[in-house]
Order: C-alpha cells, then sequence, then structure tokens
C-alpha cells in the first residue's frame, strides 16, 4: 500500500524517531509500504518519519528497483563508522523540488536490525553512504538543507514558506 510522503514542516520530520522494540505485523506491513512507496516515487531512500511514522527504521535501495538485492533495510540502525568526503548534489523526497550541494563521508558504516530483528553491518560507498547519512539524519529530525549555510539554507526556507502560502505545498 502505498503512504503518502509527508513534506518539509511537518512535526514528525522535526524530532528524533523512537527505537523498535518489537517487530510486530505492523512493523513488517509498514516496511512493505515503505518500499513500495519509495520505488513509486522514485526515490533511493525512505525513512519511516517520511511517511508520518516516528520510528526508527530506513531503507535504501541506490539501484531505485532496478536491481533486486539493493534494498537495505535497517531498523534501530547507528554509524559505527564515516571515512573521507564527497560533495554531491542531494533532494530529498519531503522536500521536493530542491537540491543542493552536501558534503558526506565518502564510506560509512552502519550497524542495526533487518527485519527478521538480526544484527547486520553494512558498509557503503559513494552514493550509498550518502544515501546512509540522508536517511540517519530523518531518524535525528535533521534534514539534508541543515547541512547548508545560512543563506542557503533560508533560500529553500523562503521559497518554501511562499509556497505553503500559495496552498503548492501539501
Ligand atoms: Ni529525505
Amino acid at each position: 500500500m502505498l503512504r503518502p510522503i509527508v513534506k518539509y514542516g511537518s512535526k514528525v520530520l522535526e524530532k528524533p524517531s523512537k527505537p523498535v522494540t518489537n517487530i510486530t505485523d505492523a512493523e513488517i506491513k509498514l516496511i512493505q509500504d515503505m518500499v513500495e512507496t519509495m520505488y513509486k516515487a522514485p526515490g533511493v531512500g525512505l525513512a519511516a518519519p517520511q511517511v508520518g511514522i516516528g520510528k526508527r527504521i530506513m531503507i535504501t535501495d541506490t539501484s531505485a528497483g532496478e536491481k533486486k538485492d539493493h534494498l537495505i533495510t535497517f531498523l534501530n540502525p547507528e554509524i559505527v563508522l564515516t571515512e573521507g568526503e564527497q560533495y554531491e548534489e542531494e533532494g530529498c523526497l519531503s522536500i521536493p523540488g530542491f537540491t543542493a550541494e552536501v558534503i558526506r563521508p565518502s564510506k560509512v558504516v552502519l550497524r542495526g536490525l533487518d527485519l527478521n530483528g538480526k544484527e547486520i553491518t553494512v558498509e557503503g560507498s559513494g552514493l550509498l553512504a550518502r544515501a546512509f547519512c540522508h536517511e540517519m539524519d530523518h531518524l535525528n529530525g535533521v534534514f539534508f538543507i541543515d547541512h547548508l549555510s545560512f543563506i542557503k539554507r533560508d533560500l529553500i526556507k523562503r521559497k518554501i514558506r511562499r509556497l505553503v502560502k500559495k496552498g503548492e505545498w501539501e
């Protein structure tokens, strides 16, 4: 089932999400819906708060559904290692229409649980490292625009405010 993606300005996106303590049918269904919603968008990552659920669940697929084994599901992820730097254009399904260059580590190792509750550790580089950091940020109430200079961030925020006023940000 597709779920609506909540946009910048929504409270659930602004606060840290809660750890998953139990993997029940509700979590499994949520993850299935997140996968469907991410592929439909299409996007390379999605975090539970982006569909209005404040739980520490994130998914990534840097092939955007092109390759079957690229889907990675993390519950309660933690960054255990970062290395290097990359500076690339980034966007967000919750801030549609805006992109900006963001500095991220070039390599990231994440540890957490998979959807069976088994501990997994995954190393990502390039786009996957970027996606890991971006989705981790969502679980902590942080947006990619929070990494920009005040001037660049303020410009985007003002444009969004204008869209909100015109009723074009729902
Ligand atoms: Ni995002």
